[in-house]
């Protein structure tokens, strides 16, 4: 009679791949899934603990593709709203920021550096540092690391507002290359903001290029989600098909009421570009975004919700027209006033949103930003969010697909092996959730509840969260890209 450590029994299964679900039984022993088993199949099997998931629904962990909790993951509690929604792998190092291979020595980062914390955050010369730290620190839930543009630039130019010499793109390329030889999977660009902005296409290319040979994959946060967000996909195409490497376009939106609707167009260019390398985008369930503060973005026909100031932090959580109106200024001004600070900026429009969900090269990331005071409800919602409201309630796309976009596929574009599936030998990284409740609670007034209809959280074959407790601290694993085999 075959034995296990931990018995499954009675759940219906979404095994990642984009497969119906079956009703069955799931094995696991030590960190690996060993057997599947249809209910039908009336094998014996003997395990030391036996969970009767009845009633309830078993999927491969949620992987969150686009988060900046980098900080956050050295404290278990700032990863609580993660689990709470079932994620067991996290992505970081998006959007050009990440701590290494920068020391600052204390000082505090130039936005949006800063959004990941204050001072004393970027202490990490190596990805090794950052990576040695991390491991005997101990995660609660997998982490894959990208190296952030915006880093490299500020590590080794003394100027960020102009495009890097040829030199210093070449010392870049050789900090990347180095960063994945220790264990970094990519690259990312926040090209939008200051640090990143003066990077010209060849410069990325000259960076990239250091992935080339199925060594990184390249996320973008594009220069521009507006008005020209057609030419700025162009650009990362380009840029990626030049390095020779996988693309994902991070956050993909487009912003401005002039653009709404574009979703059409730029679905059209991204599904239709079937040449290789790859591409994706990533993409979370709300019709605003969320970063730090600034003037240039403030309009008078966005709302905008301030998340944090440091010069008046009473403001937080209040709409900016509101302040404006009270101080009798502008919003510009007021938003003058408030920095440094962060802000959600109410500005897509719901069937954009509903169109790149359905998309068969969407992948899920919350974007969360764990350090913020009255965060975006992305960070705590995300994914039952989409399990709960757009797949049940709203039948936008079936709970099997959109499952597929948050394990088996993401598991495939960051070349996770042995991840986002419930096969024998894949590592146990499990969510258990009851499909007829599962549900976001976080909403824009009270941002930080947790989901509901989440039973049980497993990472790497270890119980993790249990009736919305930590119980372990410290079973998540570094995961490395790996696109060769
Ligand atoms: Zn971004
Ligand atoms: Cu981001």
């Amino acid at each position: 009679m075959p034995h296990v450590e931990i018995l499954f029994r009675n759940a219906l299964i979404f095994d990642g791949s984009g497969k119906k679900p079956i009703k069955g039984n799931v094995g696991v022993s030590d960190d690996r899934i060993t057997f599947v088993q249809p209910n039908k199949k009336k094998n014996q099997v003997s395990s030391e603990m036996e969970f009767d998931l009845e009633g309830l629904a078993l999927a491969p962990g949620f992987i969150d593709a686009h988060t900046h909790d980098d900080y956050a993951v050295f404290d278990t509690h700032k990863i609580y709203p993660k689990l709470t929604q079932g994620v067991t792998t996290i992505v970081a190092g998006n959007c050009g920021i990440s701590l290494p291979p920068l020391d600052l020595n204390g000082t505090i980062p130039v936005p949006p550096m800063n959004l990941l914390g204050d001072s004393g955050i970027y202490r990490f010369p190596s990805m090794k540092s950052y990576r040695d730290a991390l491991v005997k620190n101990h995660h609660a839930v997998n982490m894959v690391y990208l190296i952030g543009h915006s880093a490299l630039r500020i590590k080794v130019m003394k100027d960020i507002n102009r495009v890097a010499t040829s030199d210093e793109t070449i010392m870049m390329h050789n900090l990347l290359a180095q960063a994945l030889d220790e264990g970094a999977s990519g690259l990312s660009t926040g090209l939008f903001y200051p640090p990143n902005k003066a990077a010209n296409e060849n410069e990325v290319i000259g960076v990239a290029s250091a992935m080339r040979n199925k060594r990184g994959i390249y996320t973008t946060h594009m220069r521009d989600e507006g008005d020209d967000v057609l030419k700025s996909i162009e650009e990362s195409v380009s840029t990626a098909s030049k390095a020779g490497v996988p693309l994902l376009i991070s956050h993909h939106k487009c912003t401005g009421q002039q653009n709404w609707g574009k979703t059409r167009e730029t679905l059209k260019v991204l599904e239709g570009n079937s040449n290789a390398p790859p591409l994706n985008f990533d993409v979370y369930p709300y019709t605003a975004g969320s970063t730090v503060l600034h003037e240039d973005q403030v309009s008078e026909e966005t709302r905008i919700m301030v998340t944090w100031s440091q010069s008046h932090p009473e403001r937080t959580g209040q709409e900016l027209s509101k302040i404006a109106e009270e101080w009798g200024v502008s919003c510009k001004e007021a938003a003058v006033r408030l920095k440094p600070a962060g802000a959600i900026y109410f500005q897509m429009h719901e069937e954009d949103v509903r169109r790149l969900l359905k998309s068969d090269i969407a992948i899920i990331g919350s974007d969360g930003i764990p350090e913020d005071e009255h965060p975006h409800p992305r960070l705590w919602g995300t994914f039952p969010r989409i399990i709960g409201h757009y797949a049940r309630d709203l039948g936008l796309l079936s709970m099997t697909e959109a499952i597929h976009k948050m394990t088996g596929l993401p598991a495939q574009v960051f070349g996770l092996r042995w991840r986002g599936k419930i096969a024998p030998n894949y590592f146990a990284d499990l969510v258990i959730f009851d499909p007829d409740l599962i549900i976001d609670k976080a909403d824009y007034q009270n941002p930080k509840l947790p989901s509901e209809g989440i039973n049980s959280v497993w990472v790497n074959g270890r119980e993790t969260l249990k009736a919305e407790k930590i119980v372990n601290a410290d079973a998540g694993y570094f995961l490395k890209a790996d696109f060769a085999g």
